[in-house]
């Protein structure tokens, strides 16, 4: 029974990687940043528009990815994207690690966590950046 759930979410790793949900670039970001994972050079650029409603805290409107890399890395910024679009930033800023693994669904060895994280700290730097320039006002 294992075997046929792990099969499944490999299936599903697989449609990630093969038609990415939300690829491209977001037109007029409010934020917009791009990174790599060190060990490999695999890359990813997440740009989101938020929906900055006066009085009520930013959701995230739009959100779009692009980059190369493995299909753990592709797949889970894919699946990522699905998962925090009309979210609070700062609810994005509290999920763990963990729950961006969870979507994938299957084991990782340590060294592919940092490919199934890669665009979720993209996408964390690209809030706190956002952040910082409200700020500082620039
Ligand atoms: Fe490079 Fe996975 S091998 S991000």
């Amino acid at each position: 029974m294992e075997f046929f759930a792990e099969d499944m979410y490999r299936e599903n790793i697989m449609d990630h990687f093969k038609n990415p949900r939300n690829h491209g670039v977001v037109e007029n970001p409010d934020i917009g940043f791009a990174d790599n994972n060190p060990l490999c050079g695999d890359e990813i650029g997440i740009t989101v528009k938020l929906n900055k409603d006066k009085n009520e805290k930013p959701t995230i409107a739009e959100i779009k990815f692009n980059g190369k890399g493995c299909a753990i890395s592709q797949a889970s910024a894919s699946m990522l994207t699905e998962q925090v679009v009309g979210m609070r930033l700062e609810d994005v800023k509290k999920m763990k690690t963990d729950e961006v693994i969870k979507n994938l669904g299957i084991p990782l060895q340590p060294i592919r966590v940092k490919c199934a994280i890669l665009g979720f700290k993209v996408l964390e730097a690209g809030i706190f950046l956002y952040e910082g320039k409200k700020v500082s006002g620039k």
